[in-house]
């Protein structure tokens, strides 16, 4: 049995009592073969321990577009308080609030507002390569792909370069629990690092509130006065927006440049050609997701692709999977960066939850994938990647790489 259960919804990853058992499972290292043979066995595929899982890009759009789906347990059906959602952010809430929440944050990262971070975007990204160039070998994960993103976040949220190191230490801390906490030592350093982050995000919305300035923070301190969000609902969105912008982006990148050297000829069309960056992205996306499930509940009795699901039952979506349907992609599992249909990949999820920051998500990875390719066209592995022990999350720990300098 595939075990498939256990590819568990972001909200238990959440809870954090799952996560141990989840890490040792073999398939977890590359799950496409795993995903062809559920995909065989149909569009949504039931596991004995009482999940359904979304198999195929057809079934997948439709539970996440589905008017009989939520993000929460269905009202009334006691699930509410076996699966309490500790999270008040709106990754985590169905309308009406997720529709107010949402509207609150939405301005802050529209595409012709992302457009106008892209000389800063560069910027982070220049002064990250200028170093890690310098020494023609270095870690990509470490030294590139992870301070890249939360440095960006930090910038437009507002967090002052004096708070930046230790908000990019807690960043890095409560990314970790997403896939949920591997120890209870762990556990208590997430918490610890949620507390201090919520400590922070209390002192600098107070700073805002007296002297407003033009980032998100400023924006949500109005917001709060103006009471389109409740106090307590603040914290957990600013946490939203660290989390869910930063561990993901530094999978694209490490995803990316870990398919692009793995098919030579496709990095010597990107250093040949750098335009073809954000058409690199969309397939990166698409290829090797750097989230791969979400999860949504059966909130009233419904079909998907003829198959029935009763209200109460909780849907695995396997987005990874989707992306791999060779019924929707030609030759899904060749990595091809031109590619017509790439940018059709449930990466980013679909319908009321379609990530806030894909504009910025994929700035941040054109961005990254043209300067290393401009900047570093012979760039190759130094050493075998290390791989996260991830199942919502998918991407590396550590990927030595040098330059010509570094040979
Ligand atoms: C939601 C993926 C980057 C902010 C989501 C969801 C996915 C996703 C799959 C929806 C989950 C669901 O439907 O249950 C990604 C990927 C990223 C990325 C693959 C990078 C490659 C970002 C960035 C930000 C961000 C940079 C901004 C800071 C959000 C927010 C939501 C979200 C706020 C919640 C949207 C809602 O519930 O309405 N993301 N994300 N994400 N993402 Fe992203």
């Amino acid at each position: 049995q595939l075990r498939l259960a256990h590819t568990f919804s972001w909200v238990w990853a959440q809870r954090g009592d799952h996560a141990g058992r989840l890490l040792h499972w073999p398939w977890q290292h590359t799950p496409y073969p795993t995903y062809a043979r559920l995909r065989a066995q149909g569009p949504v595929v039931s596991s004995p321990v009482g999940f359904e899982a979304a198999t195929t890009r057809a079934s997948v759009g439709e539970v996440l577009r589905g008017a009989e789906f939520g993000v929460e347990p269905p009202q009334g059906s006691g699930l509410h308080e076996r699966f309490d959602v500790v999270d008040l952010s709106f990754l985590l809430r169905d309308p009406p609030d997720h529709t107010r929440l949402r509207r609150v944050a939405r301005p802050a990262f529209a595409p012709r507002m992302i457009r106008t971070y892209r000389d800063s975007v560069e910027q982070v990204c220049g002064e990250l390569l200028d170093r890690a160039l310098e020494r023609g070998r270095f870690d990509l994960m470490h030294d590139f792909a992870q301070p890249f993103p939360i440095r960006v976040i930090a910038r437009l949220l507002g967090v002052p370069a004096s708070d930046q190191a230790r908000f990019v230490e807690i960043g890095n801390t409560i990314g970790s629990s997403l896939d949920g906490a591997r120890s209870a030592r762990h556990l208590a350093r997430i918490r610890k690092a949620s507390a201090e982050l919520d400590q922070l995000f209390d002192r600098l919305l107070a700073e805002r509130r007296a002297q407003p300035r033009e980032d998100v923070l400023s924006s949500l301190a109005a917001a709060v006065d103006e009471g389109q969000v409740k106090g307590d609902e603040v914290g957990a969105m600013c946490r939203l927006l660290l989390v869910a912008g930063f561990e993901t982006t530094v999978n694209l990148i490490g995803n990316g440049v870990m398919a692009l050297l793995r098919n030579p000829e496709q990095w010597r069309a990107l250093v040949d050609d750098p335009a073809l960056a954000p058409a690199a992205v969309e397939e990166v996306l698409r290829y090797d997701s750097p989230v791969q499930t979400t999860g949504r509940w059966v909130h009233r009795d419904t079909e998907v692709q003829g198959v029935p699901l009763r209200r109460g039952s909780q849907v695995i979506c396997l987005l990874g999977s989707a992306n791999r349907d060779p019924e929707h992609f030609t030759d899904p599992d060749r990595f091809d960066v031109r590619r017509d249909n790439a940018g059709e990949h449930l990466s980013f999820s679909s319908g009321a939850h379609y990530c806030l920051g894909a504009p910025l998500a994929r700035l941040e990875g054109e961005v990254a994938l043209r300067a290393l390719a401009e900047r570093a066209p012979d760039l190759a592995p130094a050493a075998m990647p290390k791989r996260r022990r991830t199942l919502v999350l998918r991407g590396l720990s550590d990927f030595p790489v040098r330059t010509g300098a570094g040979r």
